[in-house]
């Protein structure tokens, strides 16, 4: 992982702490921002839950498709701000989308209380499945 200057992730952090807002989570009332960065730019996102509950998809997950969309196919770091006190680290499935895009990429989580905990993506998703194992067979 190429280290990324302080300002960057601060400024990657504060972006989704104020997507949290933006969250649409009436059901778990656990609101998620997130925000990536790819090629230099911020792209953000917030958990959208949906009445029918399996369809809800988690913040990173639409930060992620925002910076695809955008163009982007490589994700240097995401921010992930939730409600909870203690910083919330991305689930299984969300560091499953991360992967496809950047296996090296900074995982940055803030708490509500301030505290932040970092991982490179690989650390806390060891043993991927990955573009690879399909496209080199
Ligand atoms: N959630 C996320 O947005 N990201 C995660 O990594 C964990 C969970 C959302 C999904 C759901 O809307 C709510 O948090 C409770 O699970």
């Amino acid at each position: 992982m190429r280290r990324l200057p302080s300002d960057v992730v601060d400024d990657l952090v504060a972006v989704a702490r104020r997507m949290r807002q933006r969250a649409y989570a009436p059901y778990s009332t656990f609101r998620v921002g997130a925000a990536v960065l790819a090629g230099g730019k911020v792209y953000r996102g917030a958990n959208i839950e949906n009445a029918s509950y399996a369809l809800s998809v988690c913040a990173e997950h639409t930060a992620v498709a925002a910076a695809v969309l955008a163009g982007h196919r490589e994700i240097q770091a995401v921010a992930v701000v939730a409600d909870n006190d203690d910083p919330t680290p991305p689930c299984g499935g969300c560091r499953q989308v991360l992967n496809e895009f950047g296996p090296q990429m900074l995982v940055v989580c803030e708490g509500a209380g301030g505290r932040r905990a970092e991982w490179v993506l690989s650390a806390i998703l060891p043993h991927a499945f990955g573009p690879t194992d399909l496209l080199e067979r």
